[in-house]
């Protein structure tokens, strides 16, 4: 069984509540159906608008679609009672693009970090603390930072902090939005191989949205192409890239290739 199972979605945004009767605009997502399988990444790809995100809240239980199903490991997150749904949200994270909006900066980074653990563990003071130094460990951050402010970070650090609080309660997939699109070249692999890392050694998989086919490339095992609001094109093995006929991903691949036919390979 697939871990995640995205079956025929079908979503349309409501128009605004000014109108006396609640309308829906035009559909964001027609017939969307993908698979994620338990440890692997899906690189979804797709110019701007094209609905990926819209999926991604699908997926994460916050954007309820008008048709279709979600089944995380069999069970279908729309359908399932309290308690199975305080489970499945438990397995599946998410990290945004926005590091800095995507924490409270109030907050210490123990606290950011504590959040979800005190929502679904009953853990002592020590224990948590302990478990907070682990995780900053884990994604590359001194434990001695607990005790700052977001603001007290750069964005590749306050990322990174995301991630740890993402991975927090061990989940089983994590939606990553554009997570790594605002970051430098340089930062961007640090963060893109600290992911690589923790997919391997905790068994995670992820859906990473991304406009950036190189970052998709280089963390996914298979890839999905949207265009309004559509798949328009699977690939199981990130190998066939090269090899689409579809125009859209062509032109995203022309766009990052080299220019002369013999250094034309996506490793380069
Ligand atoms: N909360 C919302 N209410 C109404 N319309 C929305 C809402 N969120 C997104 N949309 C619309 O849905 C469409 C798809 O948006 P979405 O954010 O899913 O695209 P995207 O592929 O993630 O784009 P980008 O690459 O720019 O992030 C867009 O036309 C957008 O304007
Ligand atoms: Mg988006």
């Amino acid at each position: 069984m697939s871990l995640l199972q995205v079956i025929d979605i079908t979503h349309a945004y409501a128009s605004s509540r000014l109108f006396r009767r609640m309308q829906r605009q035009t559909a964001v997502l027609s017939g969307v159906s993908l698979s994620i399988e338990h440890g692997q990444c899906l690189g979804l790809l797709g110019t701007s608008g094209a609905g990926k995100s819209t999926l991604g809240k699908v997926i994460l239980g916050l954007e309820k679609p008008q048709k279709g199903q979600v089944l995380f490991q069999g069970i279908d997150l729309y359908h399932a009672d309290t308690t199975a749904r305080k489970r499945l949200r438990r397995d599946l994270q998410v990290v945004f693009q926005d590091c800095y909006s995507s924490v409270n900066p109030r907050m210490t980074v123990e606290q950011i970090i504590a959040e979800p653990l005190q929502n679904y563990e009953i853990l002592s003071t020590q224990e948590l603390k302990r478990t907070i130094g682990e995780l900053l460990e884990r994604v590359g951050l001194n434990p001695d930072h607990s005790r700052k402010y977001p603001h007290q970070f750069s964005g590749g650090q306050l990322q990174r902090i995301n991630i740890a609080r993402a991975i927090a309660l061990k989940p089983k997939l994590i939606v990553l939005d554009e997570a790594v699109s605002s970051l430098d070249m340089v930062t961007q692999a640090h963060i893109l191989s600290l992911l690589k890392e923790l997919k391997s050694s905790f068994g995670l998989s992820y859906l990473f949205i991304t406009h950036d086919i190189k970052a998709a490339y280089s963390i996914s095992d298979s890839l999905a192409f949207m265009e309004k609001g559509e798949i328009v094109e699977r690939m199981d093995d990130k190998s066939q890239l090269l090899s689409s006929n579809h125009a859209a991903v062509k032109s995203l691949v022309g766009s990052v290739l080299s220019e002369h036919p013999r250094n034309r390979t996506l490793k380069a």
